[in-house]
């Protein structure tokens, strides 16, 4: 039997406690699969004496990361500390530097230093494995990288993050407020307690950054993304989602398009019969779109410990089966020097349907002036629906207009337009349309 390989794991949190305890648990089973023992040698975190609930007594512990990273005995290190500079990336640094295979779960350090982590990892031959930084427990990155090899992809989107899903599911099964959904998400431990990151959409525009290189072979541009949270999203939006046949998302999606490459992350209204609108709660799923294969979805746990262990160790396990002089694919797809460079198509050619949610002064001609402001804007619409708004029946209607397919710049023009007549009483919610079977 081959050398056992020696792991080196920084960060004992949630996911590295649960690799650790997923490597002893099944650890003749991995070697059965591997055809060579897995062993833990080396672990380093913050504090020394915190019980992690594992056995760690026969690893060699770090107080410092970029120690472990470059002296310990180790053939794997393994990321699980978190954050794009600081210590994480200093230890994946110096790891890949030193010639050591790398694993992490990190996708703000790779969203933001991927290509010149690839680099590093090419330059030295070594693989940089990230199964677990986009959408957790499902093999998305195995499936783009290596299942998926010749097909052209058109379009990738994805339910990426579990709390806002987690929260836009009971909005609309409970009828509860954006509020009370996000306090019972923290009190669950699904939302952390500052939960920006989560609702305003930034961790799922780390991971789009990184399925989009996948995708089209591009260089990473995560500063590159349209970004929109789903704090402004109502019980209004949800009613009147379900009335019209939609289901709200909050979705990331990259698209091919005449003009560039389209990244965007936005509450997004899917068809209530597509498969993607029944992902509900925590979980995560992912759309993507080839010339060969055509639409494949993969769907499930997206985050926790055992999940994001399960990747972590598939990771592992990959570089255990894997011989000296074999060699390795590229950390992207292709190789980091030849990713091409990201040409962005801007926001405002995003050609889609549009739902718009306006609240006016019940008042004669609004309604014609509305539908002026969307001819004049060469917008066609699908349907227009008003109702009379509860208590203050008398005094103001929303009005729920449905648009054929038109341009981001001639809804934001026709939305000005109307905000302009002053005929409107709070601020107007738009809501993009996305396709979805
Ligand atoms: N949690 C999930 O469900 C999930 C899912 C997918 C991906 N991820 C990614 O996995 C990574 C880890 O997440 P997590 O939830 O496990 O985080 P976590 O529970 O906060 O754990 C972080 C660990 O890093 C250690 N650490 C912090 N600073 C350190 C330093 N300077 N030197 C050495 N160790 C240090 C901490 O040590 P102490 O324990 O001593 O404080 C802790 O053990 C992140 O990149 C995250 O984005 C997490």
């Amino acid at each position: 039997m081959a050398e056992a390989l020696r792991i080196g794991i920084a960060g004992l949190g949630t996911v590295g406690a649960s690799v650790v305890r997923v490597l002893a648990d099944k650890a003749a089973e991995l070697t059965r699969q591997c055809g060579r023992d897995v062993v833990v040698t080396a672990v380093s975190a913050r504090d020394p004496k915190r019980d992690r609930g594992v056995d760690l007594s026969a690893a060699k512990w770090f107080d410092d990361p970029v120690e472990l990273a470059q002296k310990a005995d180790i053939d794997v290190f393994v990321e699980l500390i978190g954050g794009d500079e600081g210590p994480a990336r200093a230890c994946v640094k110096a790891a890949l530097d030193a010639g050591r295979h790398v694993v992490t779960a990190n996708k703000a350090l790779l969203a933001k230093h991927g290509v010149a982590l690839a680099e590093a990892a090419e330059k030295r031959g070594v693989l940089l494995n990230y199964e677990a930084a986009v959408a957790g427990g499902i093999p998305v990155i195995k499936t783009m990288r290596e299942a998926m090899a010749g097909n052209s992809v058109n379009r990738v989107f994805g339910i990426l993050n579990g709390t806002c899903n987690y929260i836009l599911t009971r909005m609309e099964a409970e009828g509860l407020s954006f509020e009370d959904c996000l306090k019972d998400a923290q009190r669950l431990g699904y939302a952390e307690a500052d939960p920006t990151f989560d609702i305003e959409g930034n961790d799922t525009a780390h991971k789009l950054a990184i399925l989009t290189s996948l995708a089209f072979g591009t260089k990473i541009a995560a500063d590159s993304i349209y970004l929109e949270g789903i704090s402004n999203i109502t019980q209004a939006d949800i009613r009147a989602a379900g009335e019209l046949g939609y289901r709200i998302k909050l979705l990331g999606v990259a698209q091919r398009t005449e003009s560039g490459i389209e990244q965007r992350v936005h509450p997004t209204m899917v068809p209530t019969a597509s498969v993607i609108a029944q992902v509900n709660g925590v979980t995560n799923a992912v759309a993507i779109e080839t010339d060969i294969l055509g639409e494949l979805l993969l769907s499930g746990p997206g985050a926790g410990g055992n999940a994001t262990a399960s990747a972590v160790v598939g990771d592992i396990a990959d570089i255990a089966k894997s011989r000296p002089g074999f060699q390795h694919g590229p950390v992207f797809g292709r190789p980091a020097k030849e990713l091409r460079p990201y040409k962005k198509a801007q926001m405002r050619s995003h050609a889609g349907g549009y739902f718009i949610r306006l609240t006016v002064h019940d008042r004669i001609g609004v309604f014609a002036a509305i539908a002026r402001r969307m001819a004049d804007n060469d917008i066609s619409l699908e349907s227009i629906v008003q109702h009379a708004d509860g208590k203050e029946a008398l005094a103001q209607k929303t009005v729920i207009l449905v648009t054929h397919e038109t341009t981001e710049a001639a809804v934001r023009k026709a939305v000005e337009g109307v905000t302009k007549d002053g005929h409107l009483t709070s601020k107007p919610q738009v809501i993009r349309i996305e396709r979805a079977e």
